[in-house]
Order: structure tokens, then C-alpha cells, then sequence
């Protein structure tokens, strides 16, 4: 079971910082692109977990990401939100814009400081490097009064060169320092002996924050965190899920848990309310599209699932035999019946209270008479069902192009064909289309209705509970002209779900066309 901490050692417990990188790491990853509406309603979900700091964006990236940290700037009020910015100060100056009116609001800026960074990438010489640490931290700092600086591939930095950065950067102004094995190359014991190492011999060092940021390209990533924060580190960086650049970021719910559970041999604690954990991390899976694999620790479906004779024997006698935690702990509760559909509107709200839901009298009442829908639909809702339909309802509220309805011929005799009404703004539009399969003639009919350049990169499809009368959940990711956009849907009938699923990706796809400026994100340099 979870282990509490004794009142003495909860005295002695040091605080370290959970930084959250989900929408700036994370969206880094190919394909994890995720729409400014999905990005507010992640950062209340962290919020509301309190993470102490969201990583929000890349401000200069696009106009999409600046507005999304402007945003979340906005709305945030008890975590910090930062931005991240290149060393260059029409970076800075972005960044900072975009974080202005930030209740608690940070700058984080960084460069590489690696002999391979420096000479392939930045094409720059060691002191002109430290010159630029000076410069960009002390910018900022003219900005925000909270600066983070990071010295990209630090891990793989000469060490005398890399105590010189750090120095430069405490004298200019930040306040917390960031080391992060940004290509997943360090071990625990090394990753530890750097933040001695430094906390030790940089002038200054005692005032500021240390923080680790691990990549996960070898599987170490939470080890290396975890190590960091023994080496002295007291913030990490990590994302929900793991995401990340290539093999991904250290996972947030990883760290939390381990730091939560294992506190009788690690004497640190977050303030994460770890409750809030499966809600995130489910969230964060439907909107970028990336399933959770099914043993991933602490998030996965068989996380406390127990198959095995002897295992369900001995959990059955004492739940300690096999399970370190409570699935409760990290808010994965029993997928309970709940009411039918004859229970009323105020039930509902209850069961979304539960679920971690607090929606407004409009997203109320669109998701309760879904809920009904879907009970005349489906002998038993689940509360898996509920969190599906609400996370549908959420996608596809605002979608200007919407499912009017869908019939499809499907079966051995060919050709499979496709009958569809949307309505786009208001206007029905009818199409039909065949297909090689059900699911192509849906995706062809869609096109034919509106017309489109996008390039299918995913489509995806999960049961939601179990039997055949389930919730298929669905995930389509669009491309074009080097946008990315995901939309997810849920239904009993799978066909609908993937009509619903590619109609709320083409949505997503439009918005984003709008919001961002002409030209591509800029390459963000790591
Ligand atoms: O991996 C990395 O080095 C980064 C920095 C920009 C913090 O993501
Ligand atoms: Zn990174």
C-alpha cells in the first residue's frame, strides 16, 4: 500500500518542483500535435493536479503556440506557466510577451553547451557561447522576474566548461538551472555525480533551484530523474504519458508515484494530487492519438489488473500480497455500473464530479443528453463510457463541420459504400462514396462532402469497455502542409465513431490554418 510518511519524516521531506513539459516536449513528439482548445482544457486538468510549473510552448515556434502560452497565462492561476525560448533575444522578447500577464509567469531559455552541439549545430565558439548565456539570461530577467536557463545536452558538456555557463547564468539572473540528457545517454550514478558535482563547485549555487530534464532514449529516464533529485536537483521536468521528443521525456506519473510510494528511502515530496493522474494521462492519449501501452506502469489498463490464479488468490486474502499502491491512488477506479436511462440530470453531475469533471450548464447539458443516447444505445454505461462520451463532447462541441448522419454498406459483397450528411455551418451537405472497406468508403464520402488536401497519418481504433456492445473510440490524425491535427470521437457503432473521429480532426485542422500565420512552426533547434 501507499506509504505514508511518519510526521518526522514528513518534517525532514524536501519539496521538489514537478515541471510539466507535456504541451512543449511532449507536443515535440512527431504526431502529438495538440489544438490551443486541448491545450487549455490540459492545463486546468494540471492545474488542477497541481503541477507547480506548465510548460506551455515555444512562443516563436508559431503564432499557435504563442497564443496557446498567452492563453494559458491567462486562465492559470496557481501554477506557473512558462515558455520556452531559444537563446536569441526576438525569442526572449516572444516568450516574454506571451507569459506577461502570467499570475506567477517564467522564462526559460537555453542553449546548447555540448562540444558536438556547438560545433554541428550552433556553429558557435565555447565563449561566444558564454557570452550568449549572459546576454539571454539577463534579457529575460529584464522580463520576468522568474528565469530558468538550461544548458541543452548538458550531460554530454565538458565538465569545467559546463560549471562556467551555469556561473554566468546565476550572475545574470536565473534562478533555477536546468541539466537536461537531452539525448538519453547519462546513467543514474553519473546523472547524480553532475549535480554534486556542480551544487558543489559553482559560486552561487546554494541560491537557485536545480532540475533535471531526462530523455527516455535508453529507458532511463525516470531512474535518471529520480538520481538527479539525489544528486540535489529539486525540480524535475516530465510529461504526462512520457511524451516526448523520439523515446519521449521522463513520465510525470512515474515520478510522482515513486517519489510518493518508495518515500520511506527517498525523503522528498510533490504536491501533486496524484488522484488526478489516469484522468490526465487518458486525456493526453486522446488528443495526441498515442495509446497507453496496456502494462505501462501506473497508467496502463493492466497496471493493477491481476490475472493469474495465485495472484487474484492472494490479492483476494490481502491486496498488499501484489499491489504496492491503490488503484485509487492514482484515480483508476473500478469501471462501476452506473445509471441507466432513467437517472436523472443531477446523478449525472455527481458521476462527472467523481470522474473528475466540474463542466459548465451548456457542456452539462450536451454531455447528459449524449449520456441518454447512449443508455438507450448500451445495456450497462460505464463510467469508462462516461469519460469517453465527456472527452467526445469536449472535442466536438465548437466543430463547425458536424456527423448529421451516416449509413454504410458493408459485408463480403463489394463494393462497400458509404451514404453521408454533414452539416457545415448550419448547411447540410450530402455525399455517398464507395471504398475499398467500410472505413475507406466513410473517409471517401467525407471527402467527397467537403473537399480537402489533408493526407490520413492514423487512424486508430479502441474498445472502450468491454463486450460487443461497446464505445469505440477513435483517433484520426490529418495532415497538411506540415500541420498536424487529431480528432477523436466514441460511439457504438464504429463507423460513426471514425466519421465522427476524421470530421473532428478536419475541424481541428481548419482552426489551426486560422490561428497560425502563414509558414511552417520554425525549427526548434533540438
Ligand atoms: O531536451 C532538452 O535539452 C530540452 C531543453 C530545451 C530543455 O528540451
Ligand atoms: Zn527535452
Amino acid at each position: 500500500m501507499s506509504v505514508s510518511p511518519t510526521p518526522a519524516q514528513a518534517e525532514t521531506r524536501d519539496r521538489v518542483i514537478i515541471f510539466d513539459t507535456t504541451m512543449r516536449d511532449g507536443e515535440q513528439s512527431p504526431g502529438a500535435s495538440m489544438s490551443l482548445e486541448e491545450k487549455l482544457e490540459l492545463a486546468k486538468i494540471l492545474e488542477e493536479m497541481k503541477v507547480d510549473v506548465i510548460e506551455a510552448g515555444f512562443p516563436i515556434a508559431s503564432n499557435g503556440d504563442f497564443e496557446a502560452v498567452r492563453q494559458i497565462a491567462e486562465i492559470v492561476t496557481e501554477s506557473t506557466v512558462c515558455g520556452l525560448a531559444r537563446a536569441g533575444l526576438a525569442d526572449i522578447d516572444r516568450c516574454g510577451e506571451a507569459v506577461r500577464k502570467a499570475r506567477r509567469g517564467r522564462i526559460h531559455t537555453f542553449i546548447s553547451t555540448s562540444p558536438v552541439h556547438m560545433k554541428w549545430k550552433l556553429q558557435m565558439e565555447p565563449e561566444q557561447v558564454l557570452e550568449m548565456v549572459t546576454k539571454s539570461v539577463t534579457h529575460a530577467r529584464n522580463l520576468c522576474g522568474d528565469v530558468e536557463w538550461s544548458a541543452e545536452d548538458a550531460t554530454r558538456t565538458e565538465r569545467d566548461f559546463l560549471l562556467r555557463c551555469i556561473e554566468a547564468a546565476i550572475k545574470a539572473g536565473a534562478s533555477t538551472i536546468n541539466l537536461p540528457d537531452t539525448v538519453g545517454y547519462s546513467y543514474p550514478s553519473e546523472y547524480a555525480d553532475m549535480f554534486r558535482d556542480v551544487i558543489e563547485n559553482v559560486p552561487g549555487a546554494d541560491g537557485v533551484i536545480f532540475s533535471t530534464h531526462c530523455h527516455n532514449d535508453l529507458g532511463l529516464a525516470v531512474a535518471n530523474s529520480v538520481a538527479g533529485v539525489q544528486g540535489g536537483a529539486r525540480q524535475i521536468e516530465c510529461a504526462i504519458n512520457g511524451i516526448g521528443e523520439r523515446a519521449g521525456n521522463a513520465a510525470l506519473e512515474e515520478i510522482v508515484m515513486a517519489l510518493k510510494v518508495r518515500g520511506d528511502k527517498l525523503p522528498f515530496e510533490t504536491g501533486v494530487e496524484t488522484q488526478h493522474i489516469t484522468r490526465a494521462s487518458r486525456y493526453v492519449s486522446a488528443i495526441t492519438g498515442f495509446p497507453v501501452q496496456f502494462n505501462k506502469a501506473i497508467v496502463g489498463k493492466n497496471a493493477f489488473a491481476h490475472e493469474s490464479g495465485i495472484h487474484q488468490d492472494g490479492m483476494l486474502k490481502n491486496a498488499e500480497t501484489y499491489e504496492i499502491m491503490k488503484p485509487e491512488d492514482v484515480g483508476q477506479v473500478e469501471s462501476n455500473l452506473v445509471m441507466g436511462k432513467h437517472s436523472g440530470r443531477h446523478a449525472f453531475r455527481e458521476k462527472l464530479k467523481a470522474l473528475g469533471y466540474e463542466l459548465g450548464q451548456n457542456a452539462l447539458n450536451e454531455a447528459f443528453q449524449r449520456f441518454k443516447d447512449l443508455a438507450d444505445k448500451k445495456k450497462h454505461v460505464f463510467d469508462d463510457d462516461i469519460v469517453a462520451l465527456v472527452d467526445d463532447a469536449l472535442a466536438s462541441g465548437a466543430d463547425r463541420i458536424q456527423v448529421r448522419s451516416l449509413r454504410v454498406i458493408a459485408g463480403t459483397e463489394g463494393p462497400q459504400e458509404a451514404f453521408l450528411t454533414v452539416a457545415i455551418d448550419g448547411e447540410d451537405k450530402s455525399a455517398n462514396a464507395t471504398g475499398d472497406g467500410p472505413v475507406d468508403a466513410v473517409f471517401n464520402a467525407i471527402h467527397a462532402a467537403v473537399p480537402h488536401e489533408a493526407i490520413l497519418r492514423l487512424f486508430q481504433v479502441h474498445a472502450v469497455t468491454e463486450g460487443t456492445d461497446a464505445q469505440a473510440q477513435v483517433s484520426v490524425r490529418l495532415e497538411e502542409d506540415g500541420r498536424i491535427a487529431t480528432g477523436q470521437a466514441a460511439d457504438t457503432d464504429t463507423l460513426t465513431a471514425s466519421a465522427k473521429a476524421y470530421v473532428n480532426a478536419l475541424n481541428n485542422l481548419q482552426a489551426r490554418k486560422e490561428k497560425s500565420a502563414p509558414g511552417a512552426k520554425v525549427a526548434s533547434g533540438f
